[in-house]
């Protein structure tokens, strides 16, 4: 069932999502708004950030943002409609559900789901009781898992059968098709997916299956794992095995491990670390680290140490910088996985995730271990292989803390190295925006923006699509145009637009206006003027012809600046500079 549309409007506008927050986390009047430590990731500074009024909040640490119903979603784990019928409750509105498109999805999904706990259910029964499996049981047992873990984990046994499952459980044929447990043959008889496996189910973060991973035992033909197709209640790349169990450590510790595979990730939990979570036979995606950043701001990455080498490097940075977090990387045993050690020396995986190393240390350390520092000609080697390795990272202030250990360790002059690192063909990347900023840094399209969220009537008149030039701030400045209210401007703007309105309304807006809009008119008349001298360049007959119409846009733009003349200068600069801008 779906909310009606209306119902969720109205839970939105009696909700006081300043109590709703202070929950959570302690919130402080500051200026207009209200600030608190970010409830989605550690920090010891406030960056939490609620503009009361419009209910809306934007983490400066993490970028999470949103309004009462992605807070409520997120810090309670809830559906959409699981966090709107909470909100509702509490500001005591009761709600209409309808049977719209929404409404079918969710109720599909029910099914579905109800489905799938039947299967968990009756493949783990297997697993315990029959006769058949019994190799199944022998195999768990020597892989060290007894029964308690046998349970917590909800293993299975699907047997050596072709319509086992579909027999018993009796699901309608689309059912059994949508859930991926098996599907109608050329015979026209239910059959089903797996067979002679042993199951781990797969659930998503609240807990519910919604997939299988099943291994083959030894002997047998075919791939390792048969994993569930992805089906309208999974999708890979935004499941993640283990989180189920894991978030709450992981929210304690502040951190979670990332491995390869359904079992690394059980024996961590042997080991006694909790916080494990593993893709299900996909690579680690943007929607992975998309949810993992609402739960912790480290990611400890337990892969087989090559896999987490040069390839995926780049990435790694690149999700360090979106998604605010940082990724480390715990060093195992050449040759063994989580598994493996969890089993023979689970104190050693524990000292491992102890000893967990930011990424780019982890690898400079394989670098230089493996070098032969006691020659001048291995130190100069070893120095160039670590040059390659950090030049990689983005961050040029991180690049040299790095630069100057390795130019200890290899004894060479640090500025060598570092035109080492210069010397060589790539681009530096930019560095990254430092985190933690109270307010976006940024030139006067941003600042007018703002002014626009905060004091609408004081610029509106005044600003023109002309004077920005960046698409994002267009995009975000004819979304507010275009909408009455902010609220709206951010329902209706894209993504991106959005999210930088939104971060907008929870800062303050204290720039004078006349002054931010001074220096957009004088930018915008810059450029104008920039572009006139390039194509006076090209003749001295066209030198000639523009130079009246560059003597007046000089003096205008100078008259922009005047604290009297200004206002009126500035309106003349704007009309012509959209002129132009329309004729071409
Ligand atoms: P592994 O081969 O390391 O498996 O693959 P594992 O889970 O650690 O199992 P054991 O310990 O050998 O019994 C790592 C992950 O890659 C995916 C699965 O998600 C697996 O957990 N995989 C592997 C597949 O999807 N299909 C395969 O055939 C093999
Ligand atoms: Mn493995």
């Amino acid at each position: 069932m779906g909310i009606a549309d209306e119902d969720v409007v109205r839970v939105r506008e009696a909700t006081d999502f300043v109590a709703i927050a202070g929950e959570h986390i302690a919130l402080k009047r500051v200026g207009t708004r209200f600030v608190g430590l970010c409830p989605f990731h550690a920090e010891k500074s406030g960056s939490f950030s609620v503009n009361a009024e419009l209910g809306l909040y934007y983490c400066f640490g993490c970028q999470a943002k949103g309004d009462a119903i992605t807070f409520v979603r997120e810090v309670r784990h809830l559906d959409f409609v699981e966090a709107v019928e909470f909100l509702a409750a509490k500001a005591g509105i009761e709600l209409r559900y309808d049977d719209a498109a929404g409404g079918k999805d969710r109720q599909r999904r029910n099914v579905l789901i109800e489905a799938m706990e039947k299967a968990v259910d009756w493949y783990h029964d297997r697993l315990l009781k029959s006769e058949d499996g019994g190799p199944a049981r022998n195999y768990l047992r020597q892989r060290g898992y007894d029964g308690d873990l046998v349970r917590s984990f909800k293993l299975g046994w699907a047997p050596d059968d072709w319509d086992a499952l579909s027999k018993a459980l009796k699901l309608p044929d689309d059912v059994l098709r949508d859930t991926g447990l098996g599907f109608v043959n050329r015979r026209q008889r239910q059959q089903d997916s797996f067979r002679a496996r042993v199951m781990f189910p797969i659930f998503d973060v609240s807990g519910k299956p919604v997939a299988f991973g099943g291994r083959i035992m030894q002997g047998a033909d075919g791939p390792k794992y048969k994993n569930s197709p992805e089906t309208p209640i999974y999708s890979k790349r935004r499941t993640l095995y283990g989180l189920n169990w894991a978030k709450t450590d992981v929210v304690d510790a502040g951190e979670v491990i990332v491995c390869e595979g359904y079992t690394d990730v059980i024996g961590f939990f042997q080991a006694a670390v909790p916080r494990a979570v593993a893709t299900c036979g996909t690579a680690l995606a943007d929607e992975h680290f998309n949810m993992l950043k609402n739960f912790a701001r480290r990611v400890v990455l337990a892969y087989d140490a090559d896999a987490a080498g040069q390839a995926a490097a780049e990435r790694f940075y690149e999700w360090e910088r979106r998604f605010d977090i940082d990724v480390h990387v715990l060093a195992l045993p050449a040759g063994t996985d989580p598994a493996d050690l969890a089993r023979r020396d689970p104190e050693a995986l524990r000292t491992a995730v102890k000893d967990a190393r930011p990424f780019l240390a982890f690898r400079l350390d394989r670098v230089l271990d493996g070098a032969d520092l006691r020659t001048p000609e291995g130190r100069a080697r070893a120095a160039e292989s670590a040059a390659d390795v950090i030049r990689e990272h983005p961050n040029d202030l991180v690049r040299d803390q790095y630069v100057m250990q390795v130019a200890d360790r290899c004894r060479i002059d640090a500025d060598r190295l570092r035109s080492m690192l210069a010397g060589k063909g790539r681009v530096p990347m930019p560095a990254a925006a430092s985190p933690n900023t109270r307010k976006t840094p940024a030139g006067p399209e941003v600042e007018a923006l703002r002014l626009l969220v905060h004091r609408r009537d004081d610029v509106k008149g005044r600003l023109a699509e002309i004077l920005f030039m960046d698409d994002l701030d267009l995009a975000a400045y004819r979304a507010l145009v275009a909408s009455p209210t902010v609220a709206e401007a951010i329902e209706t703007a894209d993504p991106e637009a959005a999210a930088l309105l939104q971060r907008l309304a929870v800062e303050e807006a204290d720039s004078e206006p006349d002054d931010v809009i001074t220096r957009l008119v004088q930018r915008a008349g810059a450029r104008a003027l920039a572009e006139l001298d390039a194509e006076a360049r090209q003749s001295p007959e066209r030198a000639l012809e523009l130079s009246p119409l560059v003597g007046w846009l000089k003096l205008t733009v100078e008259q922009s600046g005047d604290p009297e003349a200004g206002v009126a200068a500035g309106e003349r600069l704007v009309a012509w500079l959209t002129e132009r801008q329309e004729d071409a």
